[in-house]
């Protein structure tokens, strides 16, 4: 249960604005176990979303390292990259990111589809996790049609669907009103319990900021 599954190790990341370098992260480190369910809270512009796009390989530390099951993930090559995002992480977003021409399974489906799973053994996973998740009334459904809360009850599923290792959340209730965002956070904490998942989660909510096993404060 305590096993490390990821860690940062002394990681620093800068960005140029303008002709000046700011740094965002200078010898950070964290460790996160399997199973461990963290949140990342601290104000705006402090680097909640820097640092899960730097966990989830979307952007690259300028140094230090980032271990995935104790193997080095950071500097592979961008196809390697690619690989260990799609088989090793789910991201859930605050706008949902929602495919629009594609209807709610075919959404949940495409990281199964994208893998070269079959197509019937892709529907049938998804149609397991629309029912956990109370859309299976929405399945031909396109994104546009459904309420805030359905779409990202779908985008979970979609984050869910390949069994992630880590779930990677920024602010994933950030557009609901209050009972949605309840309702969705719910789902999400329920199933990813069960399922054991590890969840690193950025987000202002200090609901769900007490609810985690650890608050990593970035302020
Ligand atoms: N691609 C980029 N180029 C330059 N600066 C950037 C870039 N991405 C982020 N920054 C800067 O890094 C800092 C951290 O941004 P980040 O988006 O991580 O903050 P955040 O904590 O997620 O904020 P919010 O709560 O508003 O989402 C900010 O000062 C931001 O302007
Ligand atoms: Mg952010």
């Amino acid at each position: 249960m305590d096993k490390n599954i990821l860690v940062l190790s002394n990681i620093s990341k800068s960005y140029m604005q303008g002709s000046e370098s700011i740094s965002i992260f200078d010898n950070f480190n964290l460790t996160v176990n399997k199973g461990e369910f963290i949140s990342i809270t601290g104000p705006s512009g402090s680097g909640k979303t820097t640092l899960l796009n730097l966990i989830g390989l979307i952007d690259s530390i300028d140094e230090g390292e980032i271990l995935l099951n104790a193997k080095i993930i950071s500097s592979q090559s961008s196809e390697k990259k690619s690989e260990v995002r799609r088989n090793n992480f789910g991201f859930i977003y605050q706008n949902y990111n929602l495919f629009d021409n594609f209807s709610a399974i075919e959404n949940i489906t495409l990281p199964l589809i994208l893998r070269g799973e079959a197509k019937d053994a892709a529907s049938e996973k998804a149609d397991k996790l629309m029912g956990i998740f109370d859309i299976s009334h929405r399945k031909f459904h396109f994104p546009n049609s459904l309420s805030g809360g359905e779409q990202q009850r779908v985008a979970i599923a979609r984050a869910l669907i390949n069994k992630p290792d880590i779930v990677i959340a920024d602010e994933p209730t950030g557009n609901l009103d209050h009972e949605n965002s309840l309702n969705v956070f719910k789902y999400l904490i329920d199933y990813i319990e069960s399922e054991k998942m590890t969840l690193v989660m950025a987000t202002h909510n200090q609901e769900w900021a007490n609810k985690s096993d650890r608050r990593i404060d970035l302020s």
